[in-house]
């Protein structure tokens, strides 16, 4: 018999403009017909008031259960649990890739940017232990060889599958000797394996001056939890905003596809929010599914929105709202 290839999609939409991009991001992939089945999960702050916790069991268990996982992005309130870290730990969701492209038609700082940061997703500075001391407080950077190697060789194989030629791990073992000490010597362990591959360090205070002057330089990226997180916000920066940079969290046996964008509260409710970002999650996350065709052409019907400057929404200059932006990219799709 053959094997079935129907993907469980676990689809978490969360707060603020949580829903309306995934409305807009799920509008186009039905559209697409492919062997689907969508499997909606409650998390974040909507769901506190609800049913008491952020991130309720049978939602870590459906995500567990499916071929992955879209989430949109929650609000988390002072004093809450974070569903998203929650879920990343829970899952085991240990690489964090955050490709960042310029895109034609787009106003960026840069017009020809493609590079790809590689985020440790499990340590750092969000291992969780943090302590009120009697004069302040204090927390815990956590980390350890294993994390360390497996995000290096991470970073190698995305550059040799995406054709980058040069991975650049950034740390500040200037300062943090021991904890980035065994960062950058466990990525040049890993880095002779991948001979074909350039391997160099920066310190992150360099990589975030380079990253505004000379952001062409950069093709992989890899480095710990709290320096990803900053560094894909400087990255978005420079190619049109937050609204167009997508995520994929990936682990041994479950992967989420998310924006880079938060709830962002400021705009939700106004049906305004970009879709850009969570549709080009989609695009990653029909990648993984090893759904090539539907991803490339996602991809390409997005392109030909953006490049058109048709329906975009305000924060690309345009006046249109989420929907009839997707709306738009779905015509696009029939069109190819
Ligand atoms: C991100 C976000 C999260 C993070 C927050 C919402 C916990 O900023 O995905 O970049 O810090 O990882
Ligand atoms: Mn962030």
């Amino acid at each position: 018999m053959k094997e079935s290839t129907m993907h469980r999609i676990c689809v978490i939409p969360g707060d603020g403009i949580g829903p309306e991009v995934m409305e807009a991001a799920l509008t186009v992939l039905k559209a697409m017909e492919l062997d689907m089945e969508y499997y909606p999960a409650l998390a974040g702050n909507a769901c506190f008031q609800k049913l008491g916790t952020t991130i309720p069991s049978q939602t870590v268990d459906q995500a567990q259960q499916a071929h992955a996982t879209l989430f949109g992005a929650v609000t988390t309130v002072p004093g809450q649990n974070s569903a998203i870290l929650t879920l990343r730990k829970k899952l085991g969701l240990y690489a964090n890739l955050r490709p960042v492209k310029s895109y034609p038609g787009i106003d960026a700082i840069y017009p020809d940017l493609d590079f790809l940061i590689v985020r440790e997703n499990t340590e750092g500075l969000y291992a969780g232990w943090e302590e009120y001391t009697p004069v302040g407080a204090q927390a815990l950077r956590v980390v350890t060889r294993k994390a360390s190697q497996r995000i290096c060789e991470f970073a190698f194989n995305q550059a040799l599958e995406n054709g980058f030629k040069r991975v650049t791990a950034v740390h500040k073992a200037n300062i943090l000797k021991k904890t980035d000490g065994i960062f950058r010597d466990t990525f040049y362990q890993v880095a002779e394996n991948y001979p074909e591959l350039e391997a160099e360090d920066l310190y992150v205070d360099v990589t975030a001056r380079l990253l505004v002057k000379n952001p062409q330089h950069f093709q992989v990226l890899v480095t710990t939890n709290l320096f990803g997180d900053i560094l894909s916000d400087e990255g978005a920066g420079l190619v049109g905003g937050l609204g167009m940079v997508p995520s994929a969290n990936i682990g041994d046996s479950n992967a989420l596809f998310e924006p880079v964008h938060g709830s962002a509260p400021d705009i939700a409710g106004q049906g305004v929010a970009n879709p850009t970002a969570m549709l080009l999650s989609v695009v990653m996350m029909l990648h993984h599914l090893k759904e090539e065709k539907a991803a490339n052409k996602l991809e390409k019907a997005l392109l030909i929105v953006l490049k058109e400057r048709r329906f975009l929404t305000p924060d690309l200059g345009g006046n249109s709202s989420t929907l009839r932006m997707a709306r738009e990219v779905q015509d696009n799709l029939d069109a190819l």
